[in-house]
């Protein structure tokens, strides 16, 4: 029988994307939702300081929909289609230049009072596809990747990311690869999925000689259309159609959140009392 989330178990997460910006709190130990998901218009143009106006006020939502009052413990995860390291975004795909060398963690943490950690969006998605969804089951070296309006991608060795892979963008024919096998060069370019199909498949035959994977798992908007384009993919690692859908980077991100609370714990726990 399902039983109450407890407190400590709930993280929210944001998955934050040139469109839109979803976020819900998570009972980390199912991946489900607690509450509703909301979603709000991304601030066009994406400057930080109106993105995190935003976020701060769908948290406020949140928290206060749950009736547990300020449940200022329950830290903040968010996954951004960027580069991340030690808490700042290093590069901006689709979202306003602010965000170049931008201290996310710091100033995210500052407006909601509250521990926020941020993640690249494909590592985090991939995380909750590998915790919870497609990748669940599978030992070894998994890639997740995102088809949307770029290729993100996510790189796990039994279970632990690689984080900042970036192999989207490798080298293929010349090109970009993402420009080429991207859900949006479909549209772009007019291909039908037989003809974008061919393309991945280039793109999937690459990785599959550079990194030997024993799964492939395929998100992002592509992944609901994967009836359309599974037949024309040639190569010998098994791919799989993600499992969570659009949720996987709101969960991604409350994982992430809630393992860098427990980390610090633990650290003040056996850090000597200056
Ligand atoms: C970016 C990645 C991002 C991906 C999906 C790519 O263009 O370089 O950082 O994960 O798009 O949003």
């Amino acid at each position: 029988m399902p039983t109450e989330p407890k407190s400590g178990d709930l993280a929210i997460g944001i998955d934050f994307g040139g469109s839109g910006i979803k976020c819900a709190v998570v009972d980390i130990q199912t991946g489900m939702f607690v509450g509703d998901r909301i979603r709000t218009l991304t601030p066009q143009p994406s400057v930080p300081r109106e993105v995190i106006a935003v976020m701060g006020d769908q948290v406020r939502r949140l928290i206060e929909a749950l009736g547990m009052g300020e449940m200022p413990a329950m830290p903040v995860g968010v996954g951004i289609p960027a580069a991340t390291r030690n808490g700042a975004t290093l590069t901006a795909a689709n979202i306003d230049s602010g965000w170049l060398g931008f201290q996310a963690e710091r100033e995210m943490g500052l407006a909601m009072n509250r521990l926020v950690v941020v993640g690249n969006d494909a590592d985090v998605a991939g995380l909750a596809e590998v915790r919870f969804g497609a990748g669940r089951y599978q030992s070894g070296v998994i890639i997740v990747l995102t088809i949307g309006t770029g290729i993100g991608s996510a790189l796990f060795v039994d279970g632990k990311l690689v984080p900042n892979t970036e192999i989207g963008h490798l080298e293929m024919k010349g090109h970009d690869a993402e420009e080429r096998v991207a859900e949006s060069a479909r549209s772009r370019l007019g291909l039908n999925w037989r003809e974008w199909a061919s393309g991945f498949d280039d793109y999937l035959h690459l990785l599959e000689r550079l990194f030997w994977p024993d799964l492939f798992v395929l998100g992002g908007g592509a992944s609901k259309r994967f009836d359309n384009f599974e037949q024309y993919l040639t190569v010998k690692t098994p791919v799989v159609p993600a499992t969570l859908r659009n949720n996987a980077g709101i969960v991604g991100g409350a994982l992430i959140a809630h393992e860098r609370q427990q980390r610090e714990a633990v650290r003040r726990a056996v850090e000597p009392a200056l």
